[in-house]
């Protein structure tokens, strides 16, 4: 381990991890890696042999492991990975084919959302299927005094239904099963403050997205609308941003604790993503 090297991938976030294999580190070399996941936010392994009980144990070093509500997108033996994947198999997707297309904030929805995600790459396209993720440390700082005053309080409404959120749309895929899909998955809408505190660094950041959030409970409809308007423009700067394209077997590893991110799409037909993705459960936010 002593050749592990950690170098940072942009100016707003995230760091490629070189010379490690995963599921290989001792505890040294682990706090190690965990520094660098709250420095960086975003960890990026290349090259990685990860079958799923290899990445399970290692997503288990940082806590608990969350079961998706999507279940059919579940990798059969394994309910703890669920696939992201463009294949069909009969005509029917073999996993998620379209998560994470607006920016997002993993299980924000739920009580306790995800303290960190961990993707591997297994099939890449030639053209598209990128991930962005944007820094809402850096978001949050960017405000304006006013702004901070103004937001110190605040909750926000998140609900995983995209029926009951104008600003996202229905995937073709799941027009067809109708309203009563969303319904049926959906846990109860959790309430979290606009602006969290990260338990680990101490670090304020902005806590909402246009995929999940809502609502502000404090305010009425339209002054909510209106404040998710102006803080959703916000948290998309380019400068807030790292954008990663995807080499097969890549893992990468990120906080939705302090980062929003999406899924960038544009991947031709017939052409194949295909990821296995785990989630970490998370404290509740504060
Ligand atoms: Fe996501």
């Amino acid at each position: 381990m002593s050749d592990m090297q950690i170098n940072p991938l942009s100016e707003a976030l995230g760091a490629e991890v070189i010379g490690v294999n995963v599921g290989e580190f001792d505890e040294a070399a682990f706090d190690k890696i965990h520094d660098a996941f709250l420095e960086y936010q975003v960890l990026v392994f290349r090259n990685q042999n990860l079958p799923p009980d290899r990445q399970v144990s290692f997503a288990r070093r940082f806590g608990e492991l969350d079961i998706h509500v999507q279940k059919e997108s579940a990798l059969p033996g394994h309910e703890e990975i669920q696939i992201l994947s463009t294949k069909k198999i009969d005509g029917k997707y073999v996993g998620s084919p379209s998560a994470g297309d607006n920016w997002h904030s993993d299980l924000s929805y739920s009580d306790l959302p995800t303290l960190c995600s961990m993707l591997y790459a297994m099939e890449i396209p030639e053209e598209g299927g990128d991930t962005e993720w944007a820094n809402m440390y850096t978001a949050y700082e960017t405000l304006s005094d006013e702004m901070k005053r103004q937001l110190d309080g605040l909750h926000a409404r998140h609900t995983y239904n995209r029926f009951r959120n104008p600003r996202v749309e229905v995937p073709e895929v799941y027009k067809g099963q109708g309203k009563q899909r969303y319904a049926d998955i959906a846990p109860p809408d959790a309430i979290h403050p606009v602006v969290r505190t990260h338990p680990e660094t101490g670090r304020k950041a902005l806590y909402i997205s246009e995929r999940f959030t809502i609502g502000i409970e404090e305010l009425p409809e339209e002054d909510g609308q209106a404040l998710l308007d102006e803080l959703i423009a916000h948290q998309k700067q380019r400068d807030f941003i790292y954008r990663h394209k995807w080499d097969q077997h890549d893992l990468t590893i990120w906080d939705n604790r302090c980062l929003i991110h999406l899924a960038c799409g544009g991947v031709p037909e017939g052409q194949i993503r295909h990821m296995h993705r785990v989630i970490v459960r998370g404290d509740k936010p504060f």
